[in-house]
């Protein structure tokens, strides 16, 4: 069956959302043939959205492209964010909003007496004005009260918490990153694969793209916190259904498309898990490829446990997508530092 839409016009279609221009895009894909090696199973192909640029890169950087202009096209002087300590996203905003001329206020919720390390050490050296509050306190109402004060003073706040864009722009972005994995991967004579990782909006986009062109490509989200499952399947029709009205798709996704992985999360967002920290070790001496302890850790050792279990034939091809993440490996040091195989017997 023919699809009713060719990839030429979904570029096209995005082509005309506002954004501004800084991932280094199209991203490499690599074959991981030592890790393999070591771990059998599928052959695996990795997107190394790692590498994407802006402060370390990662997912976002694709996303900030199309928030960054949605703001400043409405005339925000000034975005207010709330996040967690380990957060990637208060980075690349906080990347964004000094390539945007933008001034970035970060509320960084828990963890408030743990020094600045990985991600927030980085808000604070491109310019981001931090303020730390315990998990107890309403972030948000503090954010308001920030927004509040900022209107005082003449300025024009935009509080990206409180925005429908956020929701969606990661979909556009990995739609696109989908595009220019379809050609990367027909280079390599492979049109069939199953895409994998640890994301809400990037990994639905790439499904949504091979669901409009009827693609064989499956696609498995790993949780990175215990939240409900049904609610996270109906978030991410939403978010694909905005996401195909805006990039004029004919076909969103259904609460089915995606697979969802329970059980890698350690209990909490940020948890760190044992079975990362092998991931993280086991890539990064077969790949010389750093993984982050919070997402990409997290996907590979379910990815790992998948192979193990005898989940694929050696004719699959996963397709792993790193979406970065790699400042909390600093984040994590004494942690990861003190980790050995025989540590957790
Ligand atoms: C490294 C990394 N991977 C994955 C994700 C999840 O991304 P999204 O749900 O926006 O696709 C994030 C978001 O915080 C991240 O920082």
């Amino acid at each position: 069956m023919s699809s009713p839409i060719i990839a030429e016009q979904i570029q096209a279609n995005i082509d005309e959302i506002p954004r501004i221009r800084w991932s280094h895009t199209p991203t490499p894909l690599e074959e991981w043939k030592a890790f393999r090696a070591k771990v059998g199973g599928p052959r695996i192909l990795v997107k190394r959205d790692d590498t994407t640029g802006l402060a370390y890169g990662g997912n976002k950087a694709r996303h900030f492209e199309f928030e960054m202009a949605h703001v400043k096209n409405q005339g925000f002087d000034t975005m207010i964010n709330v996040n967690n300590f380990h957060s990637n996203q208060a980075r690349v905003a906080a990347a964004g909003c000094v390539k945007a001329g933008i001034r970035y206020i970060l509320v960084s919720q828990d963890e408030v007496d743990r020094t600045p390390q990985g991600n927030l050490l980085l808000v604070k050296l491109m310019g981001g004005e931090i303020h730390r509050v315990t998990a107890d306190e309403d972030a948000m109402a503090y954010a308001e009260e920030i927004a509040d004060q900022v209107r005082a003073d003449g300025g024009k706040p935009y509080i990206l918490n409180k925005d429908w864009f956020p929701e969606i722009m990661g979909t556009i972005g990995f739609v696109e990153a989908g595009l220019e994995i379809k050609s990367q991967i027909a280079a390599l004579g492979v049109s069939k694969i199953h895409a994998w990782g640890l994301t809400g909006r990037s990994l639905p986009g790439l499904r949504l793209l091979a669901k409009n062109l009827g693609l064989d490509w499956k696609a498995s989200m790993i949780k990175y916190s215990p939240t409900d499952t049904d609610q996270l399947r109906e978030t991410m029709v939403r978010r694909s259904k905005q996401g195909a009205e805006l990039m004029k798709l004919p076909v969103y996704l259904d609460p089915d498309d995606v697979e969802i992985i329970d059980g890698f999360h350690g209990g909490a967002y940020a948890a760190p898990t044992d079975a990362a920290f092998e991931a993280i070790h086991l890539v990064a001496q077969t790949e010389a490829v750093i993984l982050d302890p919070n997402y990409t850790g997290k996907s590979m050792s379910a990815l790992i446990a998948r192979i193990r279990s005898g989940g694929f034939s050696e004719d699959d091809t996963v397709l792993f997508l790193h979406s970065g993440g790699l400042p909390q490996v600093f984040a994590f040091n004494e942690e990861l530092a003190a980790w050995s195989p025989s540590s957790n017997d």
